[in-house]
C-alpha cells in the first residue's frame, strides 16, 4: 500500500510536516488509518468546540445542504439573516451594530484592515492627509494573507513576503508601551488580541485593554479585537472583551463560530458600522446559507445547553488538574484556550510524546503546550487528558539530566 506521506509529499504543496492521517472523528476522539485512536485536546486549534461529528452539525450540514447551500451575495438568505442579527445580539452591538460574514480569520482580519483603511482616510480632508498606522501588539498573529501578515510582527512568517503593508508599528506589550505609541501621529487604528493564542497563549497585562479603549477614543482611533482564537465562547464569555468591561468598535472571530465548518465574521459598533458602503467589499462565499446555517445551531446549542458554563467550569478543572504534573510551572489562558507553561523548553519533545500516547495537543512556543478541547468535555475526557498528559510529561522528564529533573518535577509555587 503506498505511504500516505509520499503522497503529500508528492502532491501538497511543501509547508510542513503531517502528524497523522486522520480519518474520522467522534466527539473528543480522533482515529487515524491504521486505527490508533487520539484524544484530540487541540480540536484543530479551537475551532472543533463541539468535539468530531456532533449531531447537531451534522444535522445542520445536511438539512441547509439539502434546501439551500449557496446564493450570490445579490440574495439575503433566512440563514444569514438570522446569523447577523444572532451576532449582534451576543456581542451586544445594539441597533447600531453591523455584521460582515466571511470564510476564515484572516479574511475577516482583512476585513478589519480595509475599516481601519476607510477610517482612517475620513481624516484626509480635515488634517490634510490620511491616518494610515495601524498599531499591532509585539507577538501579534493575525493571519497569512498579505494584509493580515502585515499586522503580524513575527519575521519568520513575514519576511519571505516583505514588502509588506507600510505603516504598521509594532507596540510594546505593556501599558506604557501603548501610551508611547499613541503619543505618535496618524493612527487609524489599534488592531489586538484579548489573549495571543499563536504567541503562546500569552495574556495582555492588566488594564491593557481598558486603557486600549481610552486612549484610541481620546485619539479618535479604532479599537479592534481580534477574537478569531478567543470568541464564540472559548474563554468562557461569548467575546473575551465582555469581562473585560469595554466596547470596541470592531471584533472579528472564525475558528470556533463554525465548529469546524470554515467561517469567519467582522462585527462593528456604533459609527464604525457606518464606514461601508455598496461596492466596497464582499465575497462570494462569505455568508452563504449553508456556513450560518451551521454557525446558527452551533451557537445556538452553546447557548440553549448553557456551554460557556461548561468551558468555565472545565478549564478551571483543567488548570487544577495539570498544577502539580511534573514539568509544568504554570498556566496562562481562560476558559478551554489554555497554555501550559513548562519550567524546561521541551514543548516539541512533550508534544510529540503526547502524540505517542495518543493525546493531540500543541506546542506553539518552546515552552508552552496549547490546549483548546471541545467546549463538550466532561470529567471522562479531563480525566483521559490528566492521565496521558502525565504520562507524556513523566517520560520527557526522564531523559532531562537528573537534577535538572528533580528540580523540574518540584510542583510549581
Ligand atoms: C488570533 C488569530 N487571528 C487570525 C487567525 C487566522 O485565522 P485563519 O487561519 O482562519 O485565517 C488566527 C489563526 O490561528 C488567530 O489565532
Amino acid at each position: 500500500m503506498p505511504d500516505w506521506n509520499d503522497d503529500a509529499a508528492r502532491d501538497l504543496m511543501s509547508l510542513g510536516g503531517r502528524l497523522a492521517l486522520l480519518t474520522r472523528g467522534e466527539g473528543s476522539w480522533v482515529w487515524d488509518a491504521d486505527e490508533n485512536r487520539y484524544l484530540d485536546f487541540l480540536g484543530g486549534i479551537a475551532v472543533n468546540c463541539l468535539g468530531h461529528a456532533h449531531p447537531v452539525f451534522v444535522d445542520a450540514v445536511s438539512r441547509q445542504a439539502a434546501t439551500l447551500s449557496h446564493v450570490s451575495n445579490y440574495f439575503a438568505s433566512p440563514a444569514q439573516l438570522e446569523l447577523a442579527a444572532r451576532l449582534k445580539r451576543l456581542a451586544g452591538t445594539g441597533e447600531q451594530g453591523r455584521v460582515y460574514l466571511a470564510n476564515s480569520g484572516a479574511e475577516a482580519n482583512e476585513t478589519a484592515v480595509k475599516l481601519a483603511r476607510l477610517h482612517g482616510n475620513r481624516f484626509a480632508e480635515s488634517e490634510g492627509r490620511s491616518r494610515s498606522t495601524i498599531l499591532v501588539v509585539e507577538g501579534a498573529f493575525h493571519g497569512r494573507t498579505m494584509g493580515t501578515l502585515s499586522l503580524t510582527p513575527k519575521a519568520a512568517y513575514r519576511d519571505p513576503f516583505q514588502p509588506a503593508l507600510p505603516d504598521v508599528i509594532t507596540v510594546e506589550r505593556s501599558v506604557a508601551g501603548l501610551e508611547q505609541a499613541f503619543a505618535r501621529e496618524g493612527i487609524a487604528a489599534l488592531i489586538v488580541e484579548p489573549i495571543q493564542g499563536e504567541a503562546g497563549v500569552v495574556e495582555l497585562p492588566a488594564g491593557f485593554l481598558a486603557r486600549a479603549r481610552e486612549l484610541s477614543v481620546e485619539h479618535q482611533a479604532l479599537l479592534i479585537l481580534d477574537e478569531v482564537q478567543t470568541g464564540s465562547g472559548r474563554t468562557g464569555e461569548w467575546f473575551t472583551f465582555q469581562r473585560e468591561g469595554i466596547t470596541p468598535d470592531a471584533v472579528t472571530v472564525a475558528k470556533s463560530i463554525g465548529a469546524g465548518f470554515p467561517l469567519g465574521a467582522m462585527i462593528t459598533f456604533g459609527a464604525a458600522s457606518e464606514l461601508f458602503y455598496p461596492g466596497t467589499h464582499n465575497s462570494t462565499f462569505g455568508g452563504n446559507p449553508l456556513a450560518s446555517a451551521v454557525a446558527n445551531a452551533v451557537l445556538g446549542y452553546i447557548e440553549s445547553e448553557n456551554l460557556l458554563a461548561n468551558v468555565t467550569a472545565r478549564g478551571a478543572q483543567l488548570r487544577e488538574g495539570v498544577r502539580s504534573l511534573p514539568l509544568v510551572g504554570g498556566t496562562t489562558g481562560a476558559g478551554l484556550l489554555i497554555g501550559i507553561r513548562l519550567t524546561a523548553p521541551v514543548a516539541a519533545e512533550v508534544r510529540a510524546a503526547a502524540h505517542e500516547r495518543g493525546l493531540i495537543v500543541n506546542a506553539p512556543t518552546a515552552d508552552v503546550i496549547r490546549i483548546a478541547p471541545a467546549y463538550t468535555i466532561g470529567d471522562a475526557e479531563v480525566e483521559e487528558f490528566l492521565s496521558r498528559f502525565r504520562a507524556a510529561l513523566a517520560a520527557v522528564a526522564e531523559t532531562l539530566p537528573a537534577p535538572t529533573a528533580t528540580t523540574l518535577t518540584e510542583a510549581p509555587a
